[in-house]
Parts: structure tokens; C-alpha cells; sequence
């Protein structure tokens, strides 16, 4: 089978595949056909040295993926050949606190990930994918979506009625407004441009705000689209430039929460600023395999479909990535396998 590599560090263009041999599965463990896989922001952070978590070089890239049971283990019972599944974002954490070393064991920063044709895996690593979500469609769904859900169904969570602030049409923030919406809520949502805005206003976006034309977005959420009250949750991919924006728009007792680090300017925070927005902080780790659970569920149970800006073949990936990387992308990039 062939699976990606990046030959170098702090390079986008080392990325090669390789035949590469692939074990038979062991008690617990299944062998699965990869069909395809979903890039998010966090397979080029690894790569350039952005990441928040240290990072192993030379591993397979990418943490999504949709594929076909094709072999099985000794005392599989979760999965027969031919199941259609999708990966777990951490391979250990089901639920409850995060297991000890987890952040060293996610795929491609502590171990190999998906971008290959095959994969052998626990049982326990993956999700069922029901028949009605195609491969290309499931395999956004691990990291990114999983991600804005975690982000709306915190210890308050985002209800009918809610006000929520999305930042940019990357993968979450487009998963984001799409579930917020699901749910009920007011979605104010940030972008650079206004062919991007249309895209965010066809999803249900209630307000736009070209964060190019207006420099203090924040406090205009706050004061003119909120009336002076501020959103309920801000779901914050922007990281250390967007930050001290987000917390002049959000209310007292509502949540910015913590995802991203798009931005690669660090300004710094403005700790009278936190302090004084009494908002509750919450940096997030994607989630939980319940989370996962819960996701596909309500995803289904809402008909909802992800935004795919383009699929690219297995051949392209070096393309896809550079595609992910311009981020004229609205939604997901994807990698078709086999
Ligand atoms: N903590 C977690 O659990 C978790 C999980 C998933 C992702 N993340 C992180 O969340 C971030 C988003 O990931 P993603 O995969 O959704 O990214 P993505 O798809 O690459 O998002 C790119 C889009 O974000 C917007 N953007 C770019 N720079 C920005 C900036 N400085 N401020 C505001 N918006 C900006 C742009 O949209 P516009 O042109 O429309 O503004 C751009 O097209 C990344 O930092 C990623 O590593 C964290």
C-alpha cells in the first residue's frame, strides 16, 4: 500500500509516498481501506512548526479519515469486513478526562495518521459511518466538526435563542455556523472578503462582518449588532490576534472558546480586558469518541451536510495541501483514497 510522508521539516513540498508494508491485525484491532481523508489547518501547523503540541518528524500526516473494515482481529466484535468507519480524533480518550500522554498520541504529531490506502487500528480508534454519509463527507468529520460541536455543547450550552460569533470560513467556523443554526442560534459571523460572506449568508448567517473593512469587529458586535450585549459563545479559530477582539464581543458569563491559532501575529493578551469581560475562557481539544458519537448523530438527526470546497485525488495531496494553505477555501479540503 502507498501512505505520505513529509521527507522534511518546514517544508509543505517534502511530502512523498512510498510503498510501505502493512501488518495483519492483532487481537482487538481491524484493518482498515482507507477511502478518503479530510485536511484541516493542523496537518500544515505540524509540518511548519505552528503546532501547540510537540511533534515527531517523519510520521504518515492527516487525523480524518473514512474507510472499509476489509480485515479483523482476534475478538473483534464492534466490526465485520466491509463496515463503512470513520477515526477518532485521540485514539485513547472515549470520554471522562483525557488520558495521560493523549497529546503525543494524536496522528501525525506522536503517531502515524491516515493519508495512506490501508491502516491497522484498534476497534476502539473508530466510529461507524451510517450508509447515508458518503466517505468524502465522513472524513471531515473527526476533527473539524467534532470541534465546533464541542465548542457549542460545553457546560452551557448553545440553546434556541443563542447568539454565536464564528471567526473566518475555515472548516470548524463553517461547521459551526451550520450546527449553530441547526440548534436555533443567532450566527454572527466573521470573513475577509464578500464572495466568502455570500457563502456564509447562503448557510444562515444572520449577520456578516468583513473583518478587513471593519478593524474593531469585536466591539461593532458587541455595540451595534448586539444592541450592547455581547454574543453567548464566540467560537475562536483566530488565536493571538483575534483574541482581544473576540473578548470585546462577547457578554458577561458567556464563552469565548479556545480552538485556534490561525493568526500569526502575538500581539499579546490584554489581561484587563479578560479580566473585566467576566467571560468564562475554555480552550478545547477537540473532543472526546463520544463527542464523535453525539456529532454524527445530531448531524444526521438535522440532515445537515459538510461544505466541501474541492476533493482532490490520492495523487494530488501535495496539491491539496497547498490548496489548504492559500485558505481561499470555504469549508473542508479532501483527499480522495483508492
Ligand atoms: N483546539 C482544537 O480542538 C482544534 C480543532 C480543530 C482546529 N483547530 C485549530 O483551529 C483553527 C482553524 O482550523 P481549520 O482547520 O478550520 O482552518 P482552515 O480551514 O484552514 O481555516 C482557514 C480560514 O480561516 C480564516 N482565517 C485565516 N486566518 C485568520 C485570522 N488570522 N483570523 C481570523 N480568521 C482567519 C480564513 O477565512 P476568511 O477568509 O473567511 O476569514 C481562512 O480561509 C486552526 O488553528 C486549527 O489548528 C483547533
Amino acid at each position: 500500500m502507498r501512505a505520505y510522508r513529509f521527507d522534511e521539516p518546514n517544508n509543505l513540498q517534502a511530502l512523498r509516498a512510498r510503498q510501505e508494508a502493512v501488518g495483519a491485525p492483532q487481537r482487538g484491532e481491524v484493518l482498515v481501506r482507507v477511502r478518503a481523508v479530510a485536511l484541516n489547518y493542523r496537518d500544515i501547523s505540524l509540518i511548519l512548526g505552528r503546532y501547540v503540541w510537540d511533534t515527531a518528524a517523519g510520521l504518515i500526516p492527516c487525523s480524518d479519515a473514512a474507510g472499509e473494515i476489509v480485515a479483523v482481529g482476534e475478538g473483534v466484535t464492534d466490526f465485520k469486513p466491509g463496515d463503512r468507519v470513520i477515526s477518532i480524533f485521540h485514539p485513547r480518550w472515549f470520554g471522562g478526562r483525557v488520558p495521560k500522554g493523549a497529546a503525543m498520541q494524536t496522528y501525525g504529531n506522536g503517531v502515524d495518521g491516515w493519508l495512506c490506502e490501508e491502516k491497522v487500528v484498534s476497534q476502539e480508534a473508530l466510529v461507524a459511518l451510517p450508509d447515508d454519509i458518503s466517505f468524502e463527507e465522513g472524513a471531515t468529520l473527526p476533527c473539524a466538526a467534532t470541534t465546533a460541536w464541542t465548542a457549542l455543547s460545553g457546560a452551557t450550552p448553545i440553546r434556541a435563542g443563542s447568539t454565536v460569533l464564528t471567526l473566518g470560513t475555515g472548516g470548524v467556523s463553517i461547521f459551526a455556523v451550520q450546527l449553530a443554526k441547526a440548534m436555533g442560534a443567532r450566527v454572527i459571523a466573521t470573513t475577509s472578503s464578500a464572495e466568502k460572506a455570500e457563502r456564509l449568508r447562503a448557510l444562515g448567517a444572520d449577520e456578516v462582518v468583513n473583518y478587513n473593512e471593519v478593524e474593531a469587529w469585536g466591539r461593532h458586535v458587541r455595540k451595534t449588532l448586539t444592541g450592547g450585549v455581547g454574543v453567548d459563545c464566540v467560537v475562536e479559530v483566530g488565536g493571538p490576534a483575534t483574541i482581544n477582539e473576540s473578548l470585546r464581543a462577547v457578554r458577561p458569563g458567556g464563552e469565548v472558546v479556545l480552538i485556534g491559532f490561525l493568526s500569526e501575529e502575538n500581539p499579546g493578551i490584554d489581561y484587563f480586558l479578560l479580566k473585566g469581560s467576566n467571560a468564562v475562557v475554555r480552550s478545547i481539544a477537540v473532543g472526546d469518541r463520544a463527542a464523535l458519537e453525539d456529532l454524527v448523530r445530531a448531524w444526521r438527526g438535522a440532515r445537515l451536510k459538510p461544505v466541501i470546497d474541492k476533493v482532490f485525488d490520492f495523487d494530488e495531496a501535495l496539491e491539496a495541501f497547498a490548496h489548504m494553505q492559500a485558505g481561499r477555501h470555504v469549508g473542508k479540503v479532501v483527499i480522495r483514497v483508492g
